[in-house]
């Protein structure tokens, strides 16, 4: 197949599109490189060395005679060229990572709400009305996240994206009927890929087109295995504040003696997956795009759900590394419970890699050997989501903490 994959230079985007060329497919990354620009702006690096894109895709030819294009594009700005490339192109997919991912960035400040709100709904809306405009029968597949559905325990297993309600006529009479399942986002950064949600329901109506939205966990690990072929083909792994998703932060914390930071009580319980499953499941949803018509397809893009509480315990027994409990930043429940159901990937084929120690130690293998490229001033969160956040944390702050093994 012939697959476009817009944000192929990301965290899921590289790994996903080495996969699909492993594959078979003919696969053109389109990435305008804000994400490498994003870590001087928070004068951050990836812990993993990660080469330019253009020596990435050298590599990955000089490693297994597979081609992958590129094209240097921001599809939130550059429509016509966008239009152009569907008409040159003619996907029959289109793999959408390329949207700003982080939750407390989202949350910084005006700036960065701003900014993630034009770059994600712009960028999504570009695309969809491309390839309306181009009249090309393509395959959509967008990355959501289980985030826009909320944390509230609710007292059922999560559905995929849709909810049966009953409702009572104005004569009485019971009707039922599926709607979105009501979106409760918890940051700027989640609120874009509710209303994305709406962005689709609406094309899949009024155009016709096939579109599937994963609901996707936290995702943790680091390679994968095309990345592991060769030291340039190495993912990125994010430690930072911001962008560090949880798993991999305390993994990164631990590798050099940092204490394991948990928010709030850390009674939080989330939903996760590993890297090796992400790009799996981007497989398996591309090749099976031709069972999408009609409504939009959601499937949860997750194996297993953890409380953060008990990640930071089970990582503390492999590592030894100490936990901290700090205030909070995000505002949100101190805990909730959550289920959700992934029928829909594991009828597919999709068989989850769980949370094991094997895949955490190579984490951690991956982390200790970059560790002198961790700068620990980077490590704590210091986006809040509001003035109360920030007043709980300045107060926390003034109490005394243990200090990090190394700092540099
Ligand atoms: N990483 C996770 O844990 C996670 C969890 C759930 C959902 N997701 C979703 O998966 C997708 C990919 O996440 P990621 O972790 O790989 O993020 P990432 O920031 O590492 O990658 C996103 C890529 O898109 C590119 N990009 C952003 N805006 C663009 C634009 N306007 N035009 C062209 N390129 C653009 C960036 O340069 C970057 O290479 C995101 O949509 C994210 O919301 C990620």
């Amino acid at each position: 197949m012939r697959i476009l994959v817009l944000g192929g230079d990301g965290f899921c985007g590289w790994p996903s599109a080495l996969h699909l060329s492993a594959c078979g497919h003919h696969v053109t990354i389109v990435d305008n490189g804000v994400r490498r620009r994003i870590d001087e702006e928070l004068g951050v690096r990836s812990l993993t060395p990660i080469r330019s894109l253009s020596e990435r895709i050298e590599a990955w030819a000089e490693v297994t005679g597979r081609r992958i294009a590129m094209i240097d594009l921001d599809v939130a700005r550059n429509y016509d060229e966008l239009v152009e490339l569907l008409a040159a192109e003619r996907p029959d997919a289109i793999v959408h990572f390329a949207e700003q991912r982080a939750a407390p960035y989202s949350m910084k400040s005006p700036q960065h709400k701003r900014y993630t709100i034009d770059n994600n709904l712009t960028g999504t809306h570009n695309v969809l009305a491309a390839v309306v405009q181009v009249g090309v029968d393509t395959h959509l597949v967008h990355l959501g996240t289980m985030g826009v559905y909320g944390y509230e325990s609710a007292p059922v297993d999560l559905p995929e994206g849709y909810l049966t309600v009953t409702y009572p006529d104005r004569d009485g009479n019971s009707h039922s009927r599926e709607i979105l399942y009501p979106t409760q986002p918890g940051s700027v950064y989640h609120l874009t890929k509710s209303l994305d949600q709406l962005l689709f329901q609406f094309y899949a109506r009024n155009d016709g087109l096939r579109i599937t939205d994963l609901h996707q966990g936290i995702v943790w690990g680091t390679q994968t295995e095309e990345t592991a072929l060769d030291v340039r083909l190495i993912n990125r792994f994010d430690y930072d504040g911001d962008y560090g998703t949880v798993l991999n932060r305390f993994l990164a914390q631990s590798a050099i003696g940092y204490p394991l930071t948990v928010h709030g009580t850390g009674g939080q319980t989330r939903a996760f997956i590993n890297i090796r499953d992400t790009v799996r499941c981007i497989r398996l949803a591309i090749e099976s795009g031709s069972r999408v018509s009609g409504r939009v397809r959601v499937m949860n893009q997750i194996t297993e759900t953890h409380r953060i509480s008990d990640l930071a315990d089970l990582v503390s027994s492999i590592t030894g590394a100490s936990i901290e409990r700090v205030a909070n930043p995000r505002a949100e429940a101190d805990k909730n419970l959550l289920s959700a159901r992934n029928d829909h990937l594991l009828g597919l084929g999709l068989n989850p890699t769980r949370l094991e120690t094997g895949l955490l130690e190579e984490s951690v293998d991956i982390a200790q050997k970059y560790a002198d490229r961790i700068d620990t001033g980077r490590v704590p969160c210091t986006s809040y989501w509001n003035e109360t956040r920030r007043a709980a944390a300045t107060r926390r702050e003034e109490e005394p903490r243990p200090s990090p093994r190394s700092t540099k």
